[in-house]
């Protein structure tokens, strides 16, 4: 079991070091070898992707990420910032399939900005298209005016696109993982999201996915506008079970949807490749502004290394154990500031960490 270590920028390297404390005490045996990536890697190699690491992580089993982007980045060139690392990654993986999964653990339903009783027992999955989309369409760029009124950039654009494969096989997996949630009681839907309303990339999108979705009638299909997507998330998170959705999309509704968990800081995510390769990170970023003081969540970290062990290592058992490790951590009333409340105990990182690996014990 081959493991590229990245941690990246920012908190980055805080949150995977603890990580890797609980993938060190499985009864388990890892080669695992550590990378720069991001922001981290162009400091030292001119690079945010350097060769040596993406070679690395495309002879590796599982990828576990940790986040990349600062703001002192922001003005470099766009194929020379942090994020391009991740996005080279994924392209170069073939990493189509993201798993965001957005479950409510109990003894947080007091933690998030709603109603406890409108996401006490919530467990959705959405699950974003990773390598299409306006993020990879071409043409993208610039045009400068030649009429010499505008001397600079007159218009900027990106292309919105998909093929009728790529929408396929992420139908596939939706279906496929609907089908499977529905197996241990959940609902059996997919709903997905679009904007068919106004794009025409979107309406191929929604005639893709209910062609594919005749081949699993087991399976409830419902489509939605994007707008509205984004408000039913906040008024009744609970009617959702999977979601599948494009690029840009998954993007903007996967954070809006980790809030219904408390905080961002308790996302995993998984990105798979049609070889069960996987790239395993937080879905939360690299928060520069607290970075290096020790009081970042690491356990959307340390769910996304249980992500890893259950769909790319075949370790189910080793990942059931962490996810009860958390809860019970959870259960003892421990809590990093992002979602702290009163009566509960406020630990940093490092503890967090320590206390996932005890519960492991
Ligand atoms: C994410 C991030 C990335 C994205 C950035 C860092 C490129 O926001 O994984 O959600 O937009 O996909
Ligand atoms: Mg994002």
């Amino acid at each position: 079991m081959k493991i590229a270590v990245l941690p990246g920028d920012g908190i980055g390297t805080e949150i995977v070091a603890e990580a890797i404390k609980v993938l060190n005490v499985l009864d388990l045996t890892f080669e695992m070898e550590t990378a720069l990536v991001g922001g981290a890697a162009f400091d030292a190699h001119g690079h945010p992707l350097p060769d040596a690491t993406l070679k690395l992580a495309m002879q590796s089993d599982a990828v576990l990420f940790g986040a990349v982007g600062d703001w002192k980045y922001d003005t470099l060139d766009r194929p020379l910032r942090p994020e391009q690392a991740i996005l080279g990654l994924r392209k170069n993986m073939g990493l189509f399939a993201n798993f965001r999964p957005a479950i409510c653990y109990e003894q947080l339903v007091g933690a998030s900005s709603l109603k406890p009783e409108l996401i006490s027992g919530l467990d959705i999955l959405i699950i974003r298209e990773l390598t299409g989309d306006i993020y990879f369409g071409q043409p993208r760029g610039r045009r400068v005016a030649t009429d010499g009124h505008f001397p600079g950039s007159e218009e900027a654009f990106d292309t919105m696109r998909y093929s009728k494969p790529e929408i396929e096989r992420i139908a596939h997996v939706a279906f496929q993982a609907a089908r499977k949630r529905k197996a241990s009681g959940s609902e059996g839907r997919v709903t997905s999201v679009d904007k068919a309303n106004v794009l025409e990339t979107f309406q191929f999108w929604k005639d893709v996915v209910s062609e594919v979705g005749k081949e699993y009638p087991d399976i409830a299909l419902d489509h939605m506008y994007v707008d509205n997507a984004a408000m039913q998330l906040v008024k009744e998170p609970k009617r959702f079970d999977v979601v599948v959705t494009g690029n840009m999309f998954g993007d903007i509704l996967s954070d809006e949807a980790s809030m219904l968990t408390g905080s961002i800081g308790m996302l995993p995510s998984a990105s798979l490749n049609s070889k069960n390769q996987g790239l395993y990170e937080p879905s939360h970023g690299s928060a520069p502004d607290i970075a290096g003081k020790g009081v970042a969540n690491p356990l959307a970290t340390i769910l996304s290394a249980a992500m890893m062990l259950r769909f790319s290592l075949n370790q189910a058992a080793a990942a059931d154990r962490i996810e009860t490790a958390v809860k019970a951590v959870l259960a003892q009333g421990l809590r990093t500031p992002d979602i702290y409340s009163a009566g509960t105990t406020q630990v940093g990182t490092a503890q967090m960490g320590d206390a996932v690996v005890n519960a492991l014990r």
